[in-house]
This record gives structure tokens, C-alpha cells and sequence, in this order.
């Protein structure tokens, strides 16, 4: 078995990791890869987006199948040329893949299908756009249609900040193309909750949940990151909810893609709100979360290679067994270099604490120098991941390894899962 992993983030070393566990015979490849990846396998100097070259390398090396990591090369149709040229790939097309990348996509399929979502009108045009919000009410959200990064979302708690988003996006550009049309949307109340499943078009193989921890300062506060850290799994989404999204969110949500002749096939990430009302979706994405990725895999017990080929290679998951998941719980912590979200240094030279059995340090922004140095070369350095009988050993273990790791600037969050602690242990322990 050879396996080619597209991109070289911190989600992608986890994807590795968790392969290598499930066959340690496994061949892993990896374009462009990372250093921690490179311990796995072999990394190409290929960019995640050289679609070309990822088909030539697919071909040489006669890959079993190629998994892909980051929404780019999705949004870049690299689904549709391997398929073309009849390799095995697991995503989803460049048309599928409009669940993430079309927000106004996503929300009139949701919107057809009766999938449980806030009510959301697209527009071009400010005045139209500022009526909504003044008939909509504050808090109201405004979206940038387009992939913004994860910036291009404001919950605005004022008119007046939803009407100076508005102008940013449609007069300004300040989000370029994204910008060119913007969402209004319904303020939704409650925490979120990330939930992953593996289909292969019509079946789904759910994950347990995970949350994110998105703002750069411990108590959620400060600026919004790509994501300071995760843990899994979480209580207020224990198995009858994840049952509840299957029914309401996943199963409609994918008969509807197979309908309009765009079928989803691969990981189908829903960031939920759990509302009073019940879960409703605040966003799909086409691929696998980073960091919950690197929270939930070493969770998981059973094999992800085993469903990921089957998808891959187009077969049924009709006949799967359900995932299965470790007890106790996992915090991954996210060490970030100075300046993070904002303007970065790199090249600062890094230790690692050694890895263990139960902390494994996932790589994103390193980089290895000719002389073997590692340095920092990206705003997520690693990732610390923890395993432990509970939340709060778990992510004593996280942080304290996350204190290991070295480099000048280095910044991280001890709180990561404080919202899992905060509840009270009847309704941390009701997944068990
Ligand atoms: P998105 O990029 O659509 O995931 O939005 C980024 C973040 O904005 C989400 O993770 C939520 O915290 C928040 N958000 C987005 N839409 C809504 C909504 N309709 N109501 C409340 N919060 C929202
Ligand atoms: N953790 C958020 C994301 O992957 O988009």
C-alpha cells in the first residue's frame, strides 16, 4: 500500500501518523510534506496546488490512492483530473467542494433540502444588503461569499458594524473576489461543535465531536487565529446528537449534492451551533478540520486507512463498521510563533519534547535546514497533542508538553477544552 497525502500542515502529519498506525507496512508520500511527516515517509517538493505534478507523481510512483488535506487543491478540481486520468483519490470534486467554498452554495442547498441553518439572503449590492440587516436586527452576521481565509465573517453586534462590514466587503473589497457578494445572515445562539464523517456519496461514517478554540488568548479572547487548539471528545454532543446531525444534517445534505449531480465523496466537515432549537449549521467544510484533526486520530481506535480506500477507490460503505474511538480524552495544543495572527517571524530555531505514547507533537510551520536545524517557518508552529483518562489530565499533559517546545516567541494556550471542564462531571461523564 503507497499513499500520496497532498499538503503539509499539522492535519496532514496526524493523517499520516494515523496510517502508519493502521498499516505500519504503509508506503507514505507526501507533496509538499512537512519535517514531522518526513520521520513517515517521503516528501516531494511538489506545491498542494501543482496539479500537474501531483498526477505525474501519482502515476510514477504508482500510489494505491492520494489523499488530499487543504481546501485548495479541492477548489482547484484536483479530484477531477486524477479521477480523468483514472486514479484512486479521496475528496471531493471542485463541484462538491462548493459546500465550502460557496457559502451562497451552501446555503441554498441547505435552505432546499430543509437542513437546520440560519436564513441568509446573498447580495451585490449595499443598499439591499443594509435593508436585511435593519429588518434582521443586531446581533446579525455578514459573511464574504467566497473563501476568505476564515476572515471573511463578521458577527456584528450593531447595526452600525454590520453596515461598516458591508461597505468593507462590497465597496472596499477588502476581501477582493470572496467580497464581491455578501451574505446577511440570522444571529445563532449556542456553542459550537465540530462534527466530522467519512462518506462515499450516500453512507456516513460519523466521527465523535471536537471543538475548536479559534481566538489567540485563553478565555476566548483577542483575535481569531486558524485555530489555537481542539480536544475531543465533547459532552454536549454525545452519541444520540451525533445520531440527530446524521439524520438532519448529513444524510439530507448528501442526497441533495447526489441530486443536483454534484454527489460529496470524502470527509464532510459540519461546524454546528447547538442551538436550543437543536444543531444547526453554521458552515460545511470540504475536508478535514486543522487542529481537530490532530486532536481526534489519535483518539480514534479503529482503522481510517480501511474507509478512506474504500472511498478513494469508489466503493460502497454500505457494509463499514462504524468508527470506533478510545476512551478517556485528547487536548491538542497549538504552539504559535510571536506575532501570531499578525505578522510573523520564522526561521527561529526549535526543540521539541520527545515523543511519547501519549503526547505526540504534530509539525505544521517547521522547516528543516540543510545542517539538520528545525526552524519555525509558519504562524502554527506544532501542534502538542495529549491522550488521558480525562479532559483535565489530558490537557495538563498538552500544555505542559507545549511548555516543552522551544523557539524564540513561542506563544500557546493553556485553556485549551476550559469549556469541557466548565461544565459540571454529570455531563462530562454522560458520553461514557
Ligand atoms: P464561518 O467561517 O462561517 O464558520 O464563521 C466563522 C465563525 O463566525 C463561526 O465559527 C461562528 O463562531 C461565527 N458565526 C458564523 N455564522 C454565525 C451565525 N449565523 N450566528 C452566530 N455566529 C456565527
Ligand atoms: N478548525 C477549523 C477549520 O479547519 O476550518
Amino acid at each position: 500500500m503507497k499513499v500520496l497525502i497532498v499538503g503539509g500542515g499539522g492535519r496532514e502529519h496526524a493523517l499520516a501518523w494515523k496510517l502508519r498506525r493502521d498499516d505500519p507496512q504503509c508506503d507514505i508520500l507526501a507533496a509538499p510534506g512537512n519535517p514531522g511527516i518526513a520521520k513517515l515517509g517521503r516528501c516531494v517538493n511538489i506545491s498542494a496546488t501543482n496539479l500537474d505534478a501531483l498526477v505525474t507523481l501519482a502515476r510514477e510512483e504508482a500510489v494505491t490512492f492520494t489523499l488530499v488535506g487543504p481546501e485548495a487543491p479541492l477548489e482547484a478540481g484536483v479530484v477531477d483530473r486524477f479521477r480523468a486520468e483514472g486514479l484512486a483519490i479521496f475528496g471531493p470534486t471542485r463541484a462538491a467542494a462548493r459546500i465550502e467554498t460557496s457559502k451562497r452554495f451552501a446555503k441554498e442547498l441547505m435552505l432546499a433540502a430543509g437542513v437546520p441553518t440560519a436564513s441568509a439572503q446573498t447580495f451585490t449590492e449595499v443598499a439591499p444588503a443594509k435593508a436585511e440587516v435593519r429588518r434582521l436586527g443586531a446581533p446579525v452576521v455578514v459573511k464574504a461569499s467566497g473563501i476568505a481565509s476564515g476572515k471573511g465573517v463578521i458577527v456584528a453586534m450593531s447595526i452600525a458594524e454590520a453596515d461598516a462590514a458591508i461597505d468593507s466587503m462590497l465597496v472596499d473589497n477588502a476581501f477582493g473576489s470572496a467580497g464581491a457578494e455578501v451574505l446577511v445572515e440570522e444571529f445563532m445562539e449556542g456553542e459550537e461543535v465540530s462534527l466530522f464523517a467519512l462518506t462515499d456519496g450516500t453512507h456516513v461514517l460519523p466521527f465523535i465531536g471536537a471543538q475548536d478554540h479559534k481566538r489567540i488568548g485563553e478565555g476566548d479572547t483577542g483575535p481569531n487565529t486558524g485555530g489555537m487548539g481542539a480536544y475531543a471528545p465533547v459532552a454536549i454532543a454525545p452519541e444520540a446528537l451525533v445520531r440527530e446531525a446524521v439524520d438532519c444534517i448529513f444524510t439530507p445534505t448528501l442526497s441533495a449534492m447526489r441530486e443536483q449531480g454534484c454527489a460529496f465523496t470524502g470527509l464532510l466537515y459540519a461546524g454546528l451551533m447547538l442551538t436550543k432549537q437543536g444543531p444547526k449549521v453554521v458552515e460545511f467544510n470540504c475536508r478535514f478540520g486543522d487542529p481537530e484533526t490532530q486532536a481526534l486520530l489519535p483518539l480514534m481506535a479503529s482503522s481510517l486507512l480501511s474507509p478512506m480506500r474504500a472511498i478513494a477507490q469508489g466503493h460502497s460503505l454500505a457494509d463499514a463498521a462504524p468508527l470506533a474511538w478510545k476512551p478517556g480524552a485528547s487536548v491538542s495544543t497549538v504552539v504559535a510563533a510571536a506575532g501570531y495572527p499578525g505578522t510573523i517571524a520564522t526561521g527561529d530555531t526549535i526543540t521539541l519534547p520527545d515523543d511519547r505514547e501519549e503526547v505526540i507533537v504534530f509539525h505544521a510551520g517547521t522547516k528543516r535546514l540543510a545542517d539538520d536545524t528545525l526552524v519555525t517557518s509558519g504562524g502554527r508552529v506544532v501542534a502538542v497533542t495529549a491522550i488521558a483518562a480525562d479532559i483535565r489530565a489530558a490537557q495538563q499533559a498538552s500544555a505542559a508538553a507545549a511548555a516543552q517546545v522551544k523557539f524564540e516567541g513561542a506563544q500557546f494556550r493553556r485553556d485549551i477544552g476550559w469549556r469541557e471542564l466548565a461544565r459540571d462531571p454529570e455531563t462530562r461523564s454522560a458520553r461514557s
